[in-house]
């Protein structure tokens, strides 16, 4: 397996364009990166990772020209030098004092993905996908998505001139989601059938070359989604001088894990990252939806698909992360872990987060509830300094977030009736 914290900084093979290139995973097949249209390995199936002959360190990303452009301050890291932005990124790390005390840590903050254009984390592949998308010269765009992935496409698929098409599980996809998703001029395809059976049909059209894939198989759409990581990195750097131990977050495909996995092994590998101080990254599932969980807990290999998945945390029900082969050895590798917690968990910690004036989505929360579940466990212990990561905005599940809240109070239209109430 060649994605180790120890891997060598590799040399750019004949078929590298500009010093990129892309590689499977699990055979080592180069490819040229703009050539084709592809999304796996034509040797082997694998799955295919963005590689480059020259790594930026933390001085790169300083020294760029613009310190509020977010994603793209990340140019360095990234396979293209620009791409079709909406100012994605620079998303707050937010202190929560309460929550830090109430757990009992060192230090704890809330990298808060809401904050982004579309409100998810997703805005960061999209615009290099996007902009990978043009380059390669597709026309129409396509994912499977539990929502805020369908959202981000119609956004930047628009933003770009290009035709978009998403698939939803029926009656599965919160409100906000599907909202933006039509408004931003979609094609909306309700699928009768789960998330999973959604991103099967939709491979099968972009193998058949109806359509350009941007679910998070795409290695392009990963590459922008590695800046959640340099973000936390240099955020904990300037306030506590020194990275987290420990980064939770919120696992579906397990795309983020992914990406901040090989964001940590690109820093190693530009000498501007110690092996032994790569952050621990630690995946939270919902029970209902635990797949990868399960392959953690269980040592294996590889990830059993879960047909029959069920959580109030839409956004993460999925049976089958593609990811799997990037994110296990990742959480392995960085001496993380993987743990389920329930939907009543995932409510309680949405009021947590609330009660500090953060907003977020039921899957978002389920980053806090893990980590509540691992300090209890005594995992977590008292001298860590923690990230979470929220990956949705709150408004992007109203009807989650009401049923978590208080209920409203009716009253006559007059002060005096009002106040009798009070
Ligand atoms: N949190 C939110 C709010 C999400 O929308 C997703 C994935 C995840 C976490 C999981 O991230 O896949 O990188 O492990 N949503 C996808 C979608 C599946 O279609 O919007 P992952």
């Amino acid at each position: 397996m060649s994605l180790s914290l120890s891997a060598d900084q590799p040399a750019a093979p004949a078929d590298a364009a500009d010093g990129v290139w892309l590689e499977c995973i699990a055979c080592g097949e180069t490819f040229a990166p703009f050539a084709d249209v592809r999304y796996t390995c034509d040797e082997c199936d694998g799955l295919l990772e963005v590689r480059y002959d020259d790594l930026p360190t933390f001085e790169d990303f300083a020294d760029a020209e613009d310190p509020d452009q977010g994603v793209w301050r990340y140019a360095d890291a990234l396979p293209l030098p620009s791409g079709v932005s909406i100012q994605e990124g620079a998303t707050p790390l937010y202190e929560v004092p309460s929550l830090e005390a109430d757990l009992g840590l060192e230090a704890l903050r809330i990298k808060h993905e809401g904050m982004n254009p579309t409100g998810s984390f997703k805005d960061r592949g999209m615009t290099v996908g996007v902009a990978a998308a043009r380059k390669l010269g597709v026309d129409r765009l396509a994912c499977a998505s539990t929502g805020n992935t369908s959202a981000a496409l119609a956004a930047y698929g628009s933003r770009g001139g290009m035709e978009t098409l998403v698939l939803l599980p029926a009656g599965k996809v919160a409100a906000g989601k599907v909202a933006q998703a039509s408004l931003h001029g979609a094609r909306i395809l309700e699928v009768d059938g789960n998330f999973d059976a959604c991103l099967d049909i939709v491979q099968e059209l972009a193998g058949q070359g109806e359509a350009y894939l941007l679910n998070s198989l795409n290695p392009f759409r990963l590459e922008g989604q590695k800046t959640i990581g340099l973000e936390i990195l240099e955020g904990f750097l300037a306030d506590y001088d020194t990275v987290p131990d420990r980064i939770v977050l919120p696992v579906g495909n397990a795309g983020n894990t992914s990406a901040l996995y090989k964001a940590f092994r690109e820093l190693v590998q530009a000498g501007a990252l110690d092996t032994d101080d790569v952050p621990k990254l630690v995946g939270v599932q919902a029970e209902g939806a635990a797949p990868m969980v399960e392959a953690i807990e269980n040592g294996a290999d590889e990830v059993r698909r879960w047909d029959d998945v069920e959580t109030r945390a839409t956004a993460i029900r999925i049976g089958n992360p593609v990811n799997a082969p990037k994110a296990l050895p990742g959480i392995r590798e960085t001496g993380g872990t993987a743990i389920s917690v329930t939907d009543e968990e995932i409510t309680e910690a949405q009021r947590d987060l609330a009660g500090e004036g953060i907003g977020v989505e039921p899957a978002s929360a389920a980053s806090v509830a893990g980590l509540r579940k691992l300090r209890n466990e005594g995992i977590v212990t008292e001298d860590e300094r923690v990230a979470c990561l929220t990956t949705g905005h709150l408004l992007k599940d109203p009807d989650a977030a009401a049923a978590a809240g208080r209920e409203p109070e009716p009253v006559p239209a007059e002060t005096a009736g009002v106040l009798d109430h009070l």
